[in-house]
């Protein structure tokens, strides 16, 4: 989906702005993520510490699930994630996993930091021969 400038620099200012929730007193990262529904809503999240270690939440997962809970149809378009890191805050493993369920390999997400957008990849490029739902059909 195209979208504006205007849309894209909310999107990061989004991101950075739920960077501050962040509750990261063992990693003293603060991560934000935003996501762009195709309803135009934007939606947030920071990464959630726990003392377990293992109880740890991304920011992307967070925000993937706030947005899933309460708008289940609405489709995710666009994701920025933005962390106070000179190098671009690349989303783990499981936080691509979880998106692949939900956005769609041309899905674009954006690594930002305070200088601005740093990288832009689709979902396609961090996750390639992806599994997904279409491999238990
Ligand atoms: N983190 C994220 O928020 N997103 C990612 O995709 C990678 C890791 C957080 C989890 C933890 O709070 C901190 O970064 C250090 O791993």
């Amino acid at each position: 989906m195209k979208i504006s400038q205007k849309q894209l620099s909310d999107l990061v200012k989004a991101a950075q702005k739920a960077s501050k929730n962040s509750y990261s007193p063992y990693s003293k990262k603060k991560i934000g993520a935003a996501l762009l529904l195709e309803n135009k809503k934007i939606v947030t999240g920071c990464n959630i510490e726990n003392a377990s270690y293992g109880g740890t939440v991304c920011a992307e997962r967070v925000a993937l699930w706030k947005s899933l809970s309460e708008n289940p149809k609405a489709k995710v378009t666009e994701i920025a994630v933005f962390s106070n890191e000179a190098k671009p805050w690349s989303p783990c493993g499981m936080c691509r996993q979880v998106m692949i369920e939900f956005c769609d390999i041309k899905t674009r997400i954006h690594l930002v930091n305070k200088s601005g957008i740093q990288k832009t990849f689709t979902l396609g490029e961090l996750l390639p021969e992806a599994f997904n739902t279409s491999d238990l059909i």
